[in-house]
């Protein structure tokens, strides 16, 4: 290990996240009703312009007086480039006490973004004496936001974690795709003939992206949080994409609709064949310490101090998810 230790910055359960237009406030009691783990109410680009000043009202009398359970709640706020994002900071963090967690930052491109957005709610927090401290959530979603990852990290200590904006990026490095967050049956490899058979195997579109914030965002301890899939009539769409990302290293995905919360939760809370397995790692290389051995074989397979830290990671998780259901 290098001699800099890695820290995870905050353990929050984040396995779903359902998104909320701020200006459907008749959607909320659904959404808390849900299992999701977060719910994160958007102002940004789910809401039309001439919604926007309706939608804070909404979100500051629903932080007020609504029961939100012991759900996290986020906000998206608006991007930095537009007029709307300051005031949704100052307003919506002036008026709602302390019941916000989070502060999603669409489009970030350079650290100073997180700075800014750091500066404006640094300053609130203790103009109001504000006891909870916010954290932020990342929308990497373009090209210089990716280009720049490793750098935006450092723009602020609340970050939290980092989620991909499937269309955003999409549009920013001109991908063509069908659906948000889904596949293109053009994105294909053809393989050479086989037995007079030539078959077509689909990409995946998003692997790149994820990979690298995986990479970088557990360098900082983050959590990596998987974006929309559009198709929300497509449940097994939604399962296979899931099911990618997690292998990966995601830890959650966002929700469009509530059919996609349950989804995201099962295949992001590990299953029970995993856990099993991690316990018996555990098991194993304890005794093997004892004996004095350093790497060993369970069930006819090479394990040693790195099956260690993965069984480690996963029995964390899963003590986290049992802590909280
Ligand atoms: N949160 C809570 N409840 C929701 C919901 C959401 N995001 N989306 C739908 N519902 C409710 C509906 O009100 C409906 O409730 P009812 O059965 O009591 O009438 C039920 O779930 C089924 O909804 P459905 O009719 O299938 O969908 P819809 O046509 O009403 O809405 C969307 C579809 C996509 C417009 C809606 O899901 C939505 O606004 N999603 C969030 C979009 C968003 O925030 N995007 C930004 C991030 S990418
Ligand atoms: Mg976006």
């Amino acid at each position: 290990m290098s001699f800099s230790e890695l820290k995870t910055v905050r353990t929050r359960l984040n396995r779903s996240e359902l998104f909320v237009p701020g200006s459907k406030p008749e959607l909320f009691e659904k959404a808390v009703s849900s299992n999701a783990d977060v719910i994160c109410i958007d102002l940004e680009d789910a809401v039309a312009p001439q919604d926007k000043d309706q939608a804070k009202k909404n979100i500051i009398s629903a932080l007020n007086d609504f029961d939100f359970g012991k759900k996290t709640i986020s906000i998206r706020i608006n991007g930095l480039d537009t007029t709307y994002c300051y005031r949704d900071v100052i307003d919506v963090m002036e008026n709602s006490g302390e019941r916000l967690d989070l502060i999603m930052i669409p489009k970030v491109g350079v650290p100073e973004d997180c700075y800014a957005i750091d500066m404006l709610v640094t300053q609130i927090e203790n103009k109001i004496e504000r006891n909870k401290k916010i954290g932020f959530e990342l929308i990497v979603e373009t090209s210089l936001g990716i280009t720049n990852l490793d750098n935006i990290i450092t723009g602020s200590k609340r970050i939290e974690s980092l989620h991909l904006g499937d269309a955003d990026y999409a549009a920013s490095v001109r991908k063509r795709t069908t659906n948000i967050g889904g596949p293109n049956p053009d994105y294909v490899t053809l393989t050479d003939e086989i037995d007079g058979n030539r078959e077509k195997h689909w990409n995946d579109l998003w692997h790149y992206p994820v990979s690298k914030m995986t990479t970088i965002g557990r360098a900082h301890g983050l959590r990596i949080i998987d974006g929309p899939f559009g198709d929300f009539s497509d449940p097994d769409g939604f399962i296979a994409h899931a099911k990618r990302t997690a292998i990966l290293g995601c830890e959650g995905k966002w929700a469009i609709h509530p059919s996609q919360v349950d989804l995201a939760n099962e295949v992001f809370t590990l299953p029970e064949a995993e856990v099993t397995k991690a316990r018996e790692i555990l098991k194993a290389m304890k005794s093997a310490q004892e004996s004095g051995a350093g790497a060993v074989t369970l069930n006819g397979k090479l394990i040693d101090a790195a099956s260690v830290r993965q069984a480690e990671q996963i029995i964390t998780q899963t003590e986290l998810i049992e802590s909280q259901s």
